[in-house]
């Protein structure tokens, strides 16, 4: 399973992708609305740091102007993805856009007939939400794994991109659900790393280092 950043925030990308085990990013209107510049100057710079796939979502609702936009972010980077919502309007864009060979990733997915829609609309990604199911008492890791499942017994194509990742815990159910994709929070890429065993484990080798490298005099 790939580990994409959920962030338009240029200085989180470039702290993670540091780690080498970052193979994309994930933006959305909010996030990047977040960060306060332009667009298309952010998307362009976050295509320029990170190797692989860099989402950025269309905001016209109607196909036309969905598709106009998209056509258009997707001459920004070689590494773009456009992305377009699970509606009616936004399958029709996906479908258009794929025809001309654009990569879409459809966001906004909470069930497995979407999920279907979508892949057979041409989609590159699916995101079902992991955490908005979640947060109105559904199991949205059981989402991922249902779409994963239907996907492999249809023989479609489309990659399974876990998104709304909120824990540690939804990374592992979705990496054991078969996804392809997880996107997270700069939070939640930060709390995968840390076990208080490995920083327990880490301050006694230094204190057995220092102590048989001191001084011959201190020794004693
Ligand atoms: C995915 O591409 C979305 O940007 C994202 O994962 C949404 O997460 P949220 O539900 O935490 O806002």
């Amino acid at each position: 399973m790939q580990l994409f950043l959920d962030t338009a925030n240029v200085d989180e990308i470039k702290e993670i992708n540091a780690w080498g085990v970052l193979s994309g990013v994930t933006t959305n209107p909010s996030l990047v609305v977040k960060e306060g510049k332009d667009f298309k100057k952010v998307v362009k710079e976050i295509c320029s740091i990170v190797d692989g796939p860099v989402s950025a979502e269309v905001t016209d609702e109607d196909v036309e102007g969905m598709v106009r936009q998209g056509l258009d972010i997707a001459t920004w980077a070689e590494n773009v993805v456009v992305k377009c919502p699970l509606t009616a309007n936004g399958l029709s864009a996906t479908s258009q856009l794929s025809k001309k060979g654009i990569k879409v990733n459809v966001t906004l997915c909470f069930s497995a007939n979407q999920a279907l829609l979508a892949a057979r609309a041409g989609a590159y990604f699916i995101s079902p939400f992991v955490g908005r199911l979640d947060d109105i008492n559904q199991d949205g890791s059981a989402l991922v794994a249902e779409i994963v499942e239907m996907y492999h017994m249809q023989g479609l194509e489309t990659q399974v991109l876990a998104a709304s990742i909120r824990t540690p815990v939804h990374v592992t159910q979705a990496a054991l659900a078969g996804a392809d994709v997880a996107t997270m929070p700069y939070k939640v890429f930060k709390q995968l790393v840390k076990h208080p065993l490995t920083d327990a484990g880490m301050a006694l080798f230094a204190a057995d280092w220092a102590k048989a490298n001191q001084p011959v005099s201190a020794k004693k």
